[in-house]
């Protein structure tokens, strides 16, 4: 479906993205970015901005027009003017009552939420893409995904957060004065908000556990420097298309057991669990607060679906029992440039998708299943929810004991496998048997190469056995790198009688030789070349 082009203003048959500001109190995001701007334009689009639209994001009213954007005075001129809108908070009922009939909105919607706003959008006739309604689970809308991206600045902002509300360092430090412990932070819940709070925490050196009902996160969890900790309860907790679903009284009762447990020994706990559509499970009770050390600090992303914690307060940071709660539902916006680039680049890339001819025309092609689940209404007819996917990819379910891992501070639950003592046993016996019949057979010749090669294995063993599994690959090139040692083989074959002393070689030999060198010196740098690459990677 075309968004009927004979409505565009901006002539040549070609549509105007309009931005208008915000108007939730307190919302800084804006849903482009000056250079965005310029990618819209190269899609064949106008764009229109409102006047100081971007003043919180630090995008300025002159960065829009220097990338080509049109600047408009107030909200009634873009929505007056412009084929398409670009938003990031729902539409009020004001900004609703300016829309017109065949308009495209693009914006944060929530129509489970808001059946009301559905109605009042389907009477005016216009198109709505709910970018929070994209089908997550489809592999090539992951550049859509704007929920997504949000969760990711969120839950790196909440550990921001904890870390000013909380008095003390994040890592462990040995000062002058005295050892500095590091702060234990504990996730409730690792989506995708949870993962960017691990890795943050992490990164930060604070000792990071998690848990969360569904299994198969626990290896994103170690992969990012945290700790799954397991609830002692078998229960899988995948509900499918990557989301939870609610657990068994049994599983709860395991839960808040160990949620207690946690409560009393780590100093900030930031949770994120959500189930879509019911409300915040009720993981941190108001004993479970009162039993923290003073001074811990709790976030709860959950706030604005009823809160994970009993005594949150949405959007305020509040004391009790000594212990700061962050109830924010803005953290998305209080990393306003951030969010807003990231915004702005899922909403090019859908626009990508509307508009493959590039010609400035958006076609809403409702036989393409990502933009199908994101249009809500469709020229007035309510089209949300979706049908299911046809095939939607179920994340494989684990064994529920897999992924307990044991880490840094030698709090765990189980440890993934060395050998039993038994087999270990048998297999020293057999060796040493094996070492005692070469000693006492072998000709004096073997022996001497022989336990040249044993310690050769020994040394390489005990190098490579503390490397972390990721730097293995840029292991594996610089050990490559190290093998062209045989070029010193083929040198002394090239030499000329005199300096080898081993007799002339024939020019066969020595070509083959030179060849060698070559061959090596290649392997040789590009293997080193190819190690600093890699370690380059590892380096922030
Ligand atoms: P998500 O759906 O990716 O992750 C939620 C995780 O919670 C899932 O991994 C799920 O398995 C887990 N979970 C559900 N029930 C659980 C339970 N009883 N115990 C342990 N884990 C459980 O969601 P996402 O995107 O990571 O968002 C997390 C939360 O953060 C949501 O409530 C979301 O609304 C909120 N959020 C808040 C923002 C703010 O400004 N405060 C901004 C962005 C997100």
């Amino acid at each position: 479906m075309s968004t009927n082009p004979s409505q565009t203003s901006s002539g040549a048959g070609t549509q105007r993205i309009g931005v208008p500001r915000e108007t939730f109190p307190l919302e800084k995001r804006v849903a482009t970015v000056p250079d965005v701007v310029e990618k819209l334009i190269k899609l064949g689009f106008s764009v229109s901005v409102q006047a100081g639209a971007g003043d919180a994001a630090n995008c300025s009213d002159e960065a829009y027009r220097a990338a080509g954007a049109q600047v408009l005075p107030d909200a009634a001129a873009i929505w007056a003017s412009c084929d398409i809108i670009f938003k990031v908070r729902p539409p009020t009922a004001e900004e609703v009552a300016q829309m017109r009939e065949g308009q495209v909105l693009i914006d944060f919607i929530w129509p489970a939420q808001n059946p009301e706003l559905m109605q009042q959008l389907a009477a005016k006739k216009v198109t709505v893409l709910a970018i929070d309604s994209l089908p997550r689970t489809l592999s090539r809308a992951q550049k859509m995904d704007a929920l997504t991206s949000m969760a990711g600045v969120s839950g790196y902002r909440a550990v921001i957060e904890a870390a000013n509300a909380f008095g003390r360092y994040f890592n462990g430090q040995i000062t002058a004065a005295g050892k500095v412990q590091p702060a234990k932070v504990f996730i409730a819940g690792a989506g995708v908000a949870g993962l960017s709070a691990i890795g943050t925490a992490a990164s930060l050196g604070a000792i990071v556990r998690a848990n969360d009902t569904r299994a198969e996160v626990a290896d994103q969890v170690t992969s990012l420097g945290g700790e799954f900790v397991k609830v002692d309860y078998e229960e899988e907790g995948s509900g499918g298309g990557g989301y939870a679903k609610v657990m068994s009284e049994g599983f709860q009762a395991a839960q808040r057991q160990m949620y207690a447990q946690q409560a009393k020994e780590v100093d900030i706990i930031i949770t994120t669990a959500l189930i879509p559509g019911k409300p915040a499970p009720k993981l941190i009770t108001a004993e479970m607060v009162q039993s923290m050390k003073p001074g811990s600090v709790i976030v709860d992303m959950a706030a604005e679906q009823g809160g994970n914690c009993e005594l949150t307060v949405p959007g305020e940071a509040v004391v009790r029992h000594d212990v700061t709660i962050v109830g924010y539902t803005d953290l998305a916006s209080r990393l306003a440039k951030q969010s807003s680039t990231l915004y702005a680049t899922n909403l090019l890339r859908l626009t990508e998708e509307l508009c493959k001819a590039k010609d400035g025309v958006a076609l809403v092609n409702m036989e393409d299943d990502a933009i199908r689940g994101l249009t809500v209404v469709k020229n007035g007819e309510i089209t949300w929810p979706a049908p299911p996917l046809a095939q939607v990819a179920k994340p494989a379910a684990k064994p529920a004991e897999a992924p307990v891992v044991q880490k840094k501070s030698g709090h765990g639950h189980g440890a993934s496998g060395p050998l039993p003592a038994k087999t270990l046993a048998i297999i020293f016996a057999v060796a040493a048997l094996a070492f005692w019949f070469i000693g006492a057979y072998a000709p004096a010749a073997f022996l001497g190469h022989f336990t040249v090669f044993v310690l050769a294995c020994f040394i390489g063993y005990m190098v490579v056995w503390n490397v972390t599994p990721a730097l293995h690959t840029p292991l594996m090139s610089v050990t490559n790198a190290i093998s062209s040692i045989i070029a010193i083989g083929a040198l002394v074959q090239i030499a000329p009688p005199e300096t080898a002393g081993t007799g002339r070689p024939d020019e066969l030999i020595r070509w083959l030789a030179f060849a060698a060198v070559v061959l090596t010196a290649v392997n040789m740098f590009g293997g080193f070349a190819v190690t600093r690459r890699m370690l380059a990677m590892f380096q922030k």
